[in-house]
């Protein structure tokens, strides 16, 4: 091992000389650049999630206001991918704080106390990367589990498991509804599909009698070690 300091940096001895305050100051313009950058993402961030809602507020066509309410949660889901990498270690995401965070924003805004979404979340953390893809995969599949799976009056359980092992990180949303019902793909599933190829996954979304389950397999290969993490 070679002990001398690096070239430019302070050394060992050098305690809180002219360079451990060049360090201190280049270190605080970081953080504030950081700082800065979190905040014009989420405003436009932001500025993009009102447009759309004016746009839509604007728009008399049904089929049209349904179709920017679900570009309007894909905005959401995105911007919480954002909050929470910035809140927390922006270079890894915990699929299941995320999970948690968006159940409870779904099963409110679909104002259905009647489902109860059961959780089984091993705490996993991708790398920053992946996050925006997988968090979109996790929303779509909710979401359709929220919106088509039980017609209004039909009560159910939306269970949501996540585990960890082999070096795969497994993703399982499974419902007891009405099933596929033969329908073909439309496009929230096709984004599921693309997103899962980004992230080299396996998807299946099948009818399991009762109800639809919807596997993701996702390769951990490329996730950052335990000791890295962790703070
Ligand atoms: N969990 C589910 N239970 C019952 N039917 C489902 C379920 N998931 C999907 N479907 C059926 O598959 C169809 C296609 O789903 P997909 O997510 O691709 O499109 P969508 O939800 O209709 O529209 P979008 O996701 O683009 O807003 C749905 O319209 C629905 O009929
Ligand atoms: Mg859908």
């Amino acid at each position: 091992m070679n002990d001398q300091p690096e070239a430019g940096l302070p050394g060992p001895e050098s305690g809180a000389g002219p360079d451990a305050g060049a360090l201190e100051t280049a270190l605080a313009q970081k953080s504030a650049l950081l700082h800065e950058i979190d905040h014009r993402v989420k405003n436009n961030l932001q500025l993009i999630a009102s447009l759309i809602l004016l746009q839509s507020r604007r728009t008399a066509d049904p089929a049209a206001r349904a179709a920017l309410k679900t570009v309007l949660e894909r905005v959401a889901a995105v911007a919480t991918v954002h909050r929470r990498l910035f809140q927390n270690d922006p270079l890894s995401f915990d699929v299941a704080d995320f999970i948690r965070d968006l159940t409870g924003d779904l099963a409110a805004s679909a104002g259905r106390d009647d489902l109860e979404i059961a959780l089984d979340l091993d705490h996993i953390a991708i790398p920053a990367a992946s996050a925006a893809a997988f968090a979109l995969v996790v929303n779509e599949l909710l979401g359709n589990a929220v919106k088509h799976a039980f017609p209004p009056g039909r009560r159910g359980r939306v269970s949501v498991r996540l585990s960890n092992g082999d070096g795969l990180c497994r993703l399982t949303i499974a419902d007891d509804g009405v099933g596929l019902g033969g329908q073909p793909p439309g496009f929230g599933l096709t984004i599921v599909k693309l997103l899962g190829q980004q992230l080299h996954a396996d998807v299946q979304v099948e009818d399991a009698q009762p109800g639809v389950r919807a596997t993701v397999i996702v390769p951990m290969t490329a996730v950052p070690k335990p000791d890295r993490a962790s703070p």
